[in-house]
């Protein structure tokens, strides 16, 4: 009987992917055309799960902002707003720390590719992550989570501490059980240089990724010298089978032009890398030049930035508050 609401966010941890945009941004901004009451977070306590330099750690939270109002999130039909200005972000997940079990974070697949061989070193935030998402989307009450496939397991997570939440103190549906809502052909974009990797912000080179920044010689260098195999591109979906770098790039496309893959497959079936690769280019140019050319203009203007993350964290923690006082009530503060 009342509007559902989606919670997303983007780490300012590193320039903004065309993995965030397809996998996340994209749809967010479809979402929030829809019939649902949209909130989206730059979510800079999760960046900092991993050392960020404090001299850039502000304007690389601008800058994620920059990419939501680029792409279209717009505040007077969105809250956008900046995680470490709610405060109770940080509150409820201390009291989801103490409901979330160890052995539950030690099955989380991504701890494990972050900390790779150094668990030990890492930070026990980073370790504690998926129970500060936890309260960043339980504290909305949210019901939708849009994401890439790489947080499905997070929202699962989440799922499982509302629901412990709910039984540990005898408060049956406080706590909703969010759906992650992983949609469209790019839900898992993949770095170019190696098929099996994801495209992530803090990759290794910057020739692996398409940055949302990249001019249009950058995008056509980076796409020209994406690996791939050698075959064309095949007649049907289902040769794309055991081909990760070409259903990678036919994910892109689709996810860029709108159409399906298999929309794509049958406009280009039998087409080189010589054909397919510079059109990619071009479609790509074409959708991500307006937003990094409105992403400079709205850097060169950081008060504007500010007063709308500003107005938005005054919006989130007008919901949040109370939901965080009710918790903190039910927990027996
Ligand atoms: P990153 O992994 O690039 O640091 P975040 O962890 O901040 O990005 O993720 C922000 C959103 O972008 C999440 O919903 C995540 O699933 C999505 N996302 C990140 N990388 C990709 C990718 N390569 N393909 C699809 N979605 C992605
Ligand atoms: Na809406």
């Amino acid at each position: 009987n009342h509007t559902p609401r989606v919670f997303s966010g983007i780490k300012p941890s590193g320039g903004l992917t065309l993995g965030n945009y397809l996998g996340a941004i994209k749809r967010f901004v479809d979402m929030q055309a829809q019939d649902f009451e949209t909130v989206y977070c730059v979510v800079d306590l999760h960046a900092i799960t991993v050392w960020q330099d404090p001299k850039e750690l502000t304007d690389a939270t601008r800058e994620v902002a920059a990419g939501f109002l680029a792409a279209g999130i717009d505040p007077s039909q969105s809250i956008l707003f900046n995680q470490s200005q709610v405060p109770a972000h940080a509150e409820l997940a201390w009291l989801f720390n103490c409901v979330a079990r160890v052995g539950w974070m030690n099955r989380m697949t991504q701890f494990k590719d972050k900390a790779g061989k150094n668990a030990e070193q890492s930070s026990l935030g980073l370790y504690a992550y998926p129970s500060l998402m936890a309260a960043d989307i339980l504290l909305y009450h949210a019901t939708h989570v849009p994401v890439g496939e790489d947080q499905k397991q997070h929202v699962e997570l989440t799922r499982d501490i509302a629901a412990k939440f709910n039984h540990d103190f005898k408060a049956e549906g406080f706590f909703p059980q969010p759906e992650p809502i992983i949609e469209g052909p790019a839900t898992r974009v993949m770095n170019l240089r190696d098929g099996t990797k994801k495209m992530s912000k803090s990759g290794e080179s910057d020739m692996e990724r398409i940055n949302m920044t990249d001019d249009a010689d950058k995008i056509a260098k980076k796409f020209k010298k994406a690996k791939t195999d050698p075959e064309p591109l095949p007649e049907t979906l289902e040769g794309l089978k055991d081909r990760p770098e070409a259903k990678n790039l036919v994910d892109i496309y689709a996810g860029l032009s709108g159409l399906t893959n298999e929309q794509v497959i049958t406009e280009y079936a039998g087409a080189g890398w010589g054909r397919f690769k510079p059109a990619l280019a071009d479609l790509a140019v074409e959708k991500l030049a307006p937003i990094s050319e409105e992403m400079s203009r709205l850097m060169n203007d950081k008060a504007e930035i500010d007063r709308i993350l500003g107005e938005g964290a005054d919006k989130a923690e007008a919901i949040a508050q109370p939901i965080l006082d009710r918790a903190y009530d039910i927990t027996g503060f």
